[in-house]
C-alpha cells in the first residue's frame, strides 16, 4: 500500500534549548513560591525542635537560583553562538515594520505572518525583556546571597556587589526590586501559557508540542 506524507517535519527546537526551558521553568516555579515564602515567613517550628524552616527554604531558594544563573549565562551564549541561526533569523522581523503589522493583523485572523525564524516580533521582544528580566534577578540575588555568606564565592563578589549595591540606592532597595521583578515572571508565565496554546490552535502548527519533540511540521503542497 502507498503512503503519501501530507506534513514535513522539521527541527526547530535542539535538545540543550529544551531541557534548558523546561529547567527554567522548574527554577522560576521554585523561586517564586520560596522567594514569596522568604519574603513572608509563616511556617513555625516547635520549640523543641531545631529545624531550621526558613533557612532549609533559603537553601531551596540559593540551588535553583545557582541554577538559573548557570542557565541564564548559557542561554545569552547560545542565542549568539548556537550552530542553528534559527533563533537569531527572528531579529530580522523585529527590524522590519511590514512583519510586525503582518504579525499584529494575524493575530485578529487577518492573514499570515511568513516568520523569517522561529519566533514573530512581538514573541522574539517579550523573550528579550524577559532573559533580561532573568539576569537583573541573578545579578540582584547574588547580591543579596553575598550579604549573607561572606566566604567562597560570597566573597569573591563582595566587592562587585558593594559598588552594585551603592548604584542601586541601598540593601534595601536591592531587595524591593528582587521582589518587584517577581511579578513580571508571574505576568510572563500566564501569558506566555495562553499564547503558547492559543497559537498552536490558531496558526495549525506545533507550539506546545514543539518545546517538548523539538519538531514543528509544514503541510507539504
Ligand atoms: C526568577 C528568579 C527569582 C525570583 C522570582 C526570586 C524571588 C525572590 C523573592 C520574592 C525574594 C524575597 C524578597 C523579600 O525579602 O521580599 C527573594 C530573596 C532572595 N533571593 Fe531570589 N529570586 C530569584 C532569583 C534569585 C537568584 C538567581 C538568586 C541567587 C543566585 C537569588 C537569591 C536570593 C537571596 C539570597 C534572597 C534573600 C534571602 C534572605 O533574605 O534570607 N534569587 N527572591
Amino acid at each position: 500500500m502507498t503512503q503519501i506524507a501530507t506534513h514535513r517535519r522539521e527541527l526547530i527546537f535542539s535538545p540543550a534549548i529544551r531541557i534548558f526551558h523546561w529547567l527554567r521553568a522548574l527554577s522560576i516555579l521554585m523561586l517564586v513560591v520560596t522567594g514569596f515564602y522568604i519574603s513572608w515567613p509563616f511556617l513555625v517550628a516547635p520549640a523543641s525542635s531545631d529545624v531550621l524552616v526558613q533557612g532549609g527554604i533559603r537553601f531551596v531558594h540559593l540551588v535553583f537560583g545557582f541554577v538559573l544563573t548557570s542557565i541564564t549565562i548559557v542561554r545569552f551564549y547560545l542565542f549568539f553562538f548556537a550552530k542553528s541561526a534559527i533563533e537569531r533569523r527572528s531579529i530580522r522581523d523585529v527590524l522590519s515594520l511590514k512583519s510586525w503589522i503582518a504579525q499584529i493583523k494575524s493575530y485578529i485572523w487577518m492573514g499570515h505572518l511568513d516568520k523569517a525564524g522561529v519566533y514573530g516580533p512581538l514573541q522574539f521582544v517579550t523573550y528579550v525583556a524577559i532573559s533580561f528580566a532573568a539576569l537583573f534577578m541573578c545579578i540582584t540575588g547574588l547580591v543579596l546571597y553575598a550579604n549573607v555568606y561572606h566566604q567562597g564565592l560570597g566573597g569573591a563578589i563582595w566587592e562587585v556587589s558593594a559598588w552594585f549595591t551603592a548604584l542601586m540606592g541601598g540593601l534595601a532597595q536591592v531587595r524591593i526590586w528582587h521582589h518587584i521583578v517577581t511579578w513580571a515572571f508571574i505576568i510572563f508565565v500566564v501569558i506566555h501559557i495562553y499564547m503558547a496554546v492559543w497559537s498552536g490552535i490558531r496558526f495549525k502548527h506545533n507550539s506546545v508540542d514543539s518545546i517538548v519533540s523539538g519538531y514543528d511540521y509544514h503541510k507539504e503542497h
